[in-house]
C-alpha cells in the first residue's frame, strides 16, 4: 500500500504514526541549519553551484535550496570513489555530500563542510547559464533554471516573506481572508485591459481585481481581504507592468478614506520593517541599500492631486488638470519624500466608476494612490466606495457600463449600504521596490508580460 513507508518511522504502525506531531518526522539537514551541527557529521542533498580545484583539494560549492556552502574534499582523507565522484560533478549536477561541519568566519554563511563522502545523483550536461553575463531575454527564456541563481533565489524568498508579512498583519488585525473568483462576468477596472475567454455559451473575463467581491464579503464579515492573481491585458511595455500580477485587496466597512489611509501606512510599514528584520541576508544578496527602507514608518506624507499638479508644473511638466499621472510624473512626485507618499482626491474622470464623489468637491473622488519612493511608482490604488445606489447607477451610466452583470453589486447598496473603503496593493511592484529592482519581471517566479508567456 502507498503509505507503507510510514512504518519505517518511529512510532510503529501506521495508526500511531499518523497521530504523531509533525515535529516527529525527522527533517533532513539543510544548509540553513548548519549552525546547529557544528562539529557533527551531516548529509546534505543538493546541487553543485560551482567548483574549484587545486592539487589534492576540490572545493565544491553546494546549494540545496536553503543556502550555499563550501565542501572541501581532501584527496588523502577520502575514498577514491568519493574523489572521483567530486571530480565528475559539473555545474548543477545533483549530489549527496556527507561531512563534518566546521565554523569558519571566512566562509560565506560562516560554515564549511569537510567532506567525507560524495555521491552523484545525476551528472548534468553543460549548463546554459554560466557566470558570464547573459542578456535578459536569454535569462527570461531560461527562467526555470535562472531561479537557481543566488540573486533570483533571494528575490523570490523576499517575495514569499512579503506575502507572509502582509497576510500576518491582515490576520492579526481582524481581517478575514475571502477568495475572489478568477473567472468573472464583468470588468472592475475598465474594459480596455480585459482578457476574454469563452465560457460555455457565454463570455467570461479573467479578473482584473477582487475588489467588487471583497465589497460583498465585507458586508458579510466586516473587514476582509482578497489575495490572488489578477490579470490585465496591458499593451504597455514598461518596467512596472505585468499582464498577470498578484494583488492583496482589503475592504473595510464603516470606514472612510482617512481611516483607510491610516490602515495602509501602518500595514505597509509593518511589511517593510519585517523584511528589514528577517531578510537581511537576502537583501544583501540583491545588493539592496537597506538604509533607504529604514525611514518607512507612519505617518506617510499626503498631498492632493491638485498639489501634485502644481509640483509637476513647477518642474516643467505640461500636465493638464484631469490627466492621470504617468510613470515619470510619479517619479518626480516621489522624489520629494523619503517614504511613500499618498496622492489623494483625483479628478473623477481619471478614476474608476465605484469611487465615491467628494461631497465638498463633486469633480474629485475620495481616493488615494500610494506612490513608492525611488521611482517605483504606484504600489497601492484605493478609495472610499460610492455607497449611494442612485449615485452609483449614475456613475455606471456615465462610464457606459451596462447594469446586467452588476445587479448583484448594486444589491450591496440596496440591502444595508454603509460607508466603506478599501485598497489594492500590487505584490510585484512592492517586491521591486523593497528589493530595489529595475524591472518587475524579476519579482515573479514566472512573469507574464506583453511579449512573454514562455516558460
Ligand atoms: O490601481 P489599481 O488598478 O486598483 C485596483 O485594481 C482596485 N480595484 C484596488 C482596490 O481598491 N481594491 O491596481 C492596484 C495596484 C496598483 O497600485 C499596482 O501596484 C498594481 O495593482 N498593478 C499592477 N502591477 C503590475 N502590473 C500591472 N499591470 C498592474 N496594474 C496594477
Ligand atoms: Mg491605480
Amino acid at each position: 500500500m502507498p503509505w507503507g513507508f510510514l512504518k519505517a518511522l518511529p512510532g510503529g504502525d501506521l495508526g500511531n504514526t499518523l497521530q504523531m506531531p509533525d515535529s516527529a518526522i525527522p527533517a533532513p539537514t539543510t544548509i540553513s541549519k548548519l549552525s546547529e551541527h557544528v562539529g557533527s557529521d551531516v548529509t546534505l542533498r543538493g546541487w553543485l553551484y560551482n567548483k574549484r580545484s587545486k592539487g589534492k583539494l576540490q572545493f565544491l560549492i553546494l546549494r540545496d535550496g536553503s543556502g550555499i556552502v563550501q565542501a572541501v574534499v581532501f584527496r588523502p582523507e577520502v575514498a577514491e570513489e568519493t574523489w572521483a565522484a567530486a571530480e565528475s560533478l559539473t555545474q548543477e549536477s545533483s549530489c549527496i555530500v556527507s561531512g563534518t561541519v566546521r565554523a569558519d568566519e571566512r566562509a560565506p554563511g560562516g560554515y564549511e563542510l569537510t567532506a567525507k563522502h560524495v555521491e552523484v545523483v545525476q551528472v548534468a550536461p553543460e549548463y546554459p547559464i554560466s557566470p558570464k553575463e547573459h542578456g535578459v531575454d536569454f535569462l527570461m527564456s531560461h527562467r526555470h533554471l535562472w531561479l537557481r541563481s543566488k540573486r533570483q533565489h533571494a528575490i523570490i524568498r523576499i517575495r514569499a516573506g512579503i506575502v507572509k508579512a502582509m497576510r500576518n498583519w491582515m490576520d492579526d488585525n481582524g481581517f478575514v481572508l475571502v477568495d475572489a473568483p478568477i473567472l468573472t462576468p464583468a470588468a472592475c477596472e475598465g474594459t480596455s485591459t480585459l482578457f476574454e475567454t469563452d465560457y460555455f455559451d457565454t463570455k467570461a473575463y479573467l479578473t482584473q481585481s477582487g475588489q467588487l467581491y471583497a465589497e460583498a464579503a465585507a458586508m458579510a464579515f466586516g473587514r476582509v481581504y482578497t489575495f490572488g492573481p489578477t490579470f490585465r491585458a496591458e499593451k504597455s511595455k514598461t518596467r512596472r507592468h505585468l499582464t498577470e500580477f498578484w494583488m492583496l485587496e482589503p475592504e473595510m466597512v464603516f470606514c472612510d478614506l482617512d481611516e483607510s489611509i491610516r490602515i495602509q501606512e501602518t500595514f505597509v510599514s509593518h511589511v517593510v520593517q519585517s523584511i528589514l528584520q528577517d531578510y537581511k541576508a537576502d537583501l544583501a544578496d540583491v545588493e539592496r541599500d537597506a538604509s533607504r527602507l529604514e525611514p518607512v514608518k507612519p505617518p506617510f506624507p499626503r498631498i492632493t492631486y491638485d498639489e501634485a499638479i502644481e509640483i509637476l508644473r513647477a518642474e516643467g511638466s505640461e500636465i493638464q488638470w484631469g490627466a492621470d499621472f504617468g510613470g515619470t510624473d510619479e517619479t518626480i512626485l516621489a522624489g520629494r519624500f523619503d517614504r511613500p507618499v499618498f496622492v489623494t482626491h483625483y479628478p473623477k474622470e481619471c478614476k474608476a466608476f465605484y469611487m465615491k464623489e467628494d461631497p465638498a468637491r463633486p469633480e474629485v473622488v475620495k481616493c488615494a494612490d500610494l506612490i513608492a519612493p525611488e521611482g517605483y511608482g504606484e504600489i497601492i490604488g484605493g478609495s472610499q466606495r460610492e455607497d449611494d445606489l442612485d449615485k452609483l447607477m449614475q456613475r455606471m451610466a456615465e462610464h457606459d457600463i451596462s447594469r446586467d452583470a452588476y445587479e448583484w453589486y448594486l444589491d450591496l447598496r440596496r440591502y444595508g449600504s454603509v460607508p466603506h473603503s478599501g485598497f489594492g496593493i500590487g505584490l510585484e511592484r512592492t517586491v521591486a521596490w523593497i528589493c530595489g529592482l529595475e524591472h518587475v519581471r524579476e519579482t515573479a517566479p514566472f512573469p507574464r508580460m506583453l511579449t512573454r508567456i514562455y516558460p
